[in-house]
C-alpha cells in the first residue's frame, strides 16, 4: 500500500527535520524593486523547496516568499520546515489545476512574481497515467497563465526540462534554447505542450515569461522515486540495484544547490522572452552511477562483477532517451556557474538520505521497486492529513506562523471530524 505510514514513523518524522542541515545556494543579488511577493509552486517538493529556503533566507527583509503546494504523494512540509519562523515565509496549500486556489493565492499575497515549479515528474509513472501528467503540467500551467494574465505579474519564471529536447546521439551536439522540441515520453511530451502555452500567452497577453530548461537535478530533499535518492536507500537496506536496460543510457547531474542558484541567477538577470538551458559538465552513466554509489556505501566497485552483484536488470521503459545534452552558455553569460562537482554533491546526499531517507516522508517502500505505483487519491490524502496533523504546524502557538488558512473547506472539516485540533487547522490552507 504505497503512503501508509507507521505511526511510530511517523512520530519520528515529524520534526524530523530540527536537526537537518539548512540548504540552499550560495549565490546572492542586489534586490529588485519590483520583486516583493514570489509564488513559488511545488514549494514542498524537491528543487522548488531549494530555491524557497535559499530566496527566503538571502531575501529577507526584501522578498516575501508564498510557496504553492498540493502536497501530493512526493512532497512534504519537512523540506521547508526550518523556515515556520521567518517572517517573510508562506505556505499555501493549493491546487494548480483550481483556478480558485490560484486567484486566491495570487489576489491575497499581491503576487508580483510567479516561479512555476509544480508538476507530476516522474517519468516511470507517465508510461502509466499520463493522464495526470497532462491535467497537471498542461492543464496545470494553463489555469495559471489564465490567472496571471487577469491578476498581472512582473516576472513568470516557468520551469521546463531538457527532456523537452528528446534523444541526442552519442556524437550529437550539446543543443542550444534554439533547438527543435522533440519529447519522446508523456512527462516530455507535457512539459513540451506546457511551454507552448507559456509561449503563447507571453505573445498573446504580454504574460512576462521566461522558460527554464535543466537537465536532471540531485541532491538533499529529492523523493526517492528517482534514481540517486532510490538507488542510496536500497543500499541502505542491502538491497539490489534495479537498473533500467543496459546501464549504458548517461544523465547530465547538476547538484540542488547549484540549480537554486542557477533559478536565483534568472529571477534576477534573466530577461523575459528568453528561454535558458541549465547544463552541468557531469555526464554519467546509470552504470557509473551505481558504481560509484556502491563506492558510497563502502561495498566493492573496482570491476565489473562486483558492480553487478549488487544489481538486477529490469525491463526498460517502453522508450528510455540514451542521453540528454544541453549547451547552456547563455546562462554562464550571466554570471552562473556550476560550483559542486558530481562526486562531492554525491557524498553530501548519500550522507543525507542515510540520517533522514527513510523518516523524511514517512515509508517509502514501495517506492523502490523497479516500476513504483503512484497511491491513490484516497491514500494519498490520508497520508497528508495525518503529515499535516504530526507537521511543525501543530506544534506552534502563534497562530500567525505562515500558513494561510480557509475555514471551512472540505478537507478543513474532514480534520476536525478526525479530531485534529484547531491550532492545525488554523495553520493550514485546504
Ligand atoms: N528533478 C529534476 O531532475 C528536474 C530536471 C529538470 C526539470 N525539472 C522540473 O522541475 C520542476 C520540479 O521538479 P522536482 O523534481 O522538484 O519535482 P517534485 O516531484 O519533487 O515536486 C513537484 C511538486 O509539485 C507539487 N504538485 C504536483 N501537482 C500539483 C498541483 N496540481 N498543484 C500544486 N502543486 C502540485 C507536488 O506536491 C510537489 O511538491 C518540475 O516542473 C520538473 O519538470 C526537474
Amino acid at each position: 500500500m504505497p503512503c501508509s505510514i507507521p505511526s511510530k514513523t511517523l512520530k519520528d518524522h515529524a520534526s524530523i527535520w530540527e536537526d537537518a542541515p539548512f540548504l540552499k545556494g550560495s549565490t546572492r543579488f542586489e534586490p529588485q524593486p519590483d520583486i516583493n511577493n514570489i509564488m513559488i509552486t511545488g514549494g514542498a517538493g524537491f528543487i522548488a523547496s531549494w530555491v524557497v529556503r535559499h530566496l527566503t533566507k538571502t531575501y529577507h527583509g526584501h522578498y516575501n516568499i508564498i510557496s504553492f503546494d498540493k502536497l501530493d504523494y512526493c512532497a512534504t512540509l519537512n523540506n521547508t520546515a526550518q523556515l515556520d519562523k521567518e517572517s517573510n515565509f508562506t505556505f499555501y496549500k493549493g491546487d494548480i489545476t483550481k483556478h480558485e486556489d490560484v486567484m486566491d493565492c495570487l489576489r491575497k499575497h499581491d503576487i508580483d512574481t510567479v516561479m512555476h515549479f509544480a508538476a507530476q515528474t516522474h517519468v516511470d509513472l507517465s508510461f502509466g497515467n499520463s493522464n495526470d501528467f497532462t491535467s497537471t503540467n498542461v492543464v496545470g500551467t494553463h489555469v495559471l497563465l489564465e490567472c496571471v494574465k487577469l491578476h498581472g505579474v512582473e516576472k513568470f519564471i516557468h520551469v521546463s526540462t531538457d527532456e523537452v529536447y528528446g534523444e541526442v546521439k552519442d556524437d550529437g551536439k550539446d543543443l542550444l534554447e534554439d533547438a527543435l522540441l522533440l519529447p519522446t515520453n508523456p512527462y516530455a511530451a507535457s512539459k513540451a505542450a506546457a511551454e507552448m502555452y507559456v509561449e503563447a500567452y507571453r505573445k498573446s497577453f504580454q504574460v512576462p515569461a521566461i522558460v527554464v530548461r535543466s537537465n536532471n537535478i540531485f541532491g538533499e530533499n529529492q523523493f526517492p522515486e528517482k534514481v540517486i535518492p532510490k538507488f542510496s536507500m536500497l543500499l541502505q537496506r542491502n538491497e539490489q540495484l534495479s537498473l533500467h536496460g543496459d546501464g549504458t543510457h548517461t544523465r547530465r547531474y547538476l547538484y540542488a544547490g547549484d540549480a537554486a542558484d542557477a533559478f536565483d541567477t534568472i529571477l534576477h538577470k534573466g530577461q523575459v522572452g528568453h528561454i535558458y538551458n541549465v547544463g552541468s559538465s557531469d555526464e554519467i552513466s546509470n552504470f557509473t552511477l551505481c558504481s560509484m554509489l556502491l563506492g558510497e556505501f563502502g561495498f566493492s566497485n573496482e570491476t565489473k562483477e562486483e558492480v553487478y552483484q549488487h544489481v538486477v536488470h529490469c525491463e526498460d521503459r517502453p522508450f528510455n532517451d540514451h542521453r540528454y545534452a544541453v549547451d547552456g552558455s547563455k546562462l554562464k553569460k550571466l554570471g552562473w556557474q556550476q560550483k559542486t562537482p558530481f562526486r562531492e554533491g554525491l557524498r553530501t546526499t548519500v550522507d543525507w538520505y542515510r540520517k533522514y531517507g527513510e523518516t523524511w516522508w514517512g515509508d517509502i517502500s514501495d517506492r523502490l521497486t523497479p516500476f513504483p505505483t503512484i497511491p491513490s487519491d484516497e491514500q494519498t490524502d490520508q497520508a497528508r492529513d495525518t503529515e499535516l496533523a504530526n507537521s511543525p504546524v501543530g506544534s506552534k502557538k502563534n497562530d500567525k506562523r505562515g500558513y494561510d488558512e480557509v475555514d471551512g473547506s472540505p478537507d478543513v472539516k474532514r480534520l476536525k471530524e478526525n479530531g485534529h485540533t484547531d491550532s492545525v487547522l488554523g495553520a493550514v490552507k485546504v
